[in-house]
């Protein structure tokens, strides 16, 4: 008797730390593009294609452009007035991979900064 309820203490205590550690985790990713997604009601489905995800997937342009529209209509809507040279959608980078900005599961980071340290661009699902 004795035995078993120290079991059942551990086991509780063991679930108790599993929902704190995976609500901080939560909390943390909050703000990511999966969750600005999620809110929206879009789903793992609507950028996989597939329920199931694994380990090493990417989404291909094709399917952000599907709802956001091409490098084109993006560049036009992100022009900075006041540089109109610097837009993240449109450079010398070219029609690279939205997901080397737009990390979808962790903050995202306008790759642009990297190089030109003194941009300093905001981006949305960004720390
Ligand atoms: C807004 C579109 C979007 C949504 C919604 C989304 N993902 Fe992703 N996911 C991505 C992108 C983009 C990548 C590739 C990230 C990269 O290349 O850095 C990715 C990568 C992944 C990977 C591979 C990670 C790795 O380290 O190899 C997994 C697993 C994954 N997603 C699972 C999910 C699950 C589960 C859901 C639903 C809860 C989901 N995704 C919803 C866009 C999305
Ligand atoms: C099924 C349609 C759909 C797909 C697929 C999709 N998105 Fe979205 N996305 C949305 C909607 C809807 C919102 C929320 C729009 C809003 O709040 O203005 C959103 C929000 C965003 C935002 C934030 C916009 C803002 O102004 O804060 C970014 C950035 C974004 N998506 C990028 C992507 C990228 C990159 C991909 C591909 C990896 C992708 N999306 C795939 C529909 C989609
Ligand atoms: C070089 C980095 C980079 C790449 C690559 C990139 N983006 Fe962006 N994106 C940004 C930045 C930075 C912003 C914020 C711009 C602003 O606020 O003016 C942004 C904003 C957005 C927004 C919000 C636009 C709005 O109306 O305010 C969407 C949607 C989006 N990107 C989708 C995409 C999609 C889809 C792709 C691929 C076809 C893509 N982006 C490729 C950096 C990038
Ligand atoms: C891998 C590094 C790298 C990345 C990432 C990068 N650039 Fe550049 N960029 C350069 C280099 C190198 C030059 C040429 C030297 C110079 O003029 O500073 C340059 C030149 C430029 C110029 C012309 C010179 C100027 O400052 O007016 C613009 C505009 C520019 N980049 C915008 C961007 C934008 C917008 C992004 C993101 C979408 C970006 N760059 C991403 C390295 C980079």
């Amino acid at each position: 008797m004795q035995k078993k309820l120290k079991w059942t203490t551990f086991l509780c205590c063991a679930f108790v730390c599993a929902c704190l550690i995976g609500l901080g985790q939560g909390i943390a990713a909050g703000g990511n593009l999966d969750s600005i997604h999620a809110k929206k009601n879009i789903t793992c489905v609507d950028c996989h294609g597939h329920q199931k995800p694994v380990k090493g997937d990417t989404v291909e342009n094709d399917v952000c452009s599907r709802c956001h529209g091409t490098y084109e209509t993006l560049a036009a809507k992100t022009v900075n007035p006041k540089i109109p040279n610097r837009n993240p959608h449109k450079s010398h980078l070219g029609d690279i991979d939205c997901a080397v900005c737009h990390m979808a599961h962790q903050p995202s980071e306008a790759y642009c900064n990297g190089c030109h340290s003194n941009y300093k661009m905001k981006i949305p699902g960004g720390k």
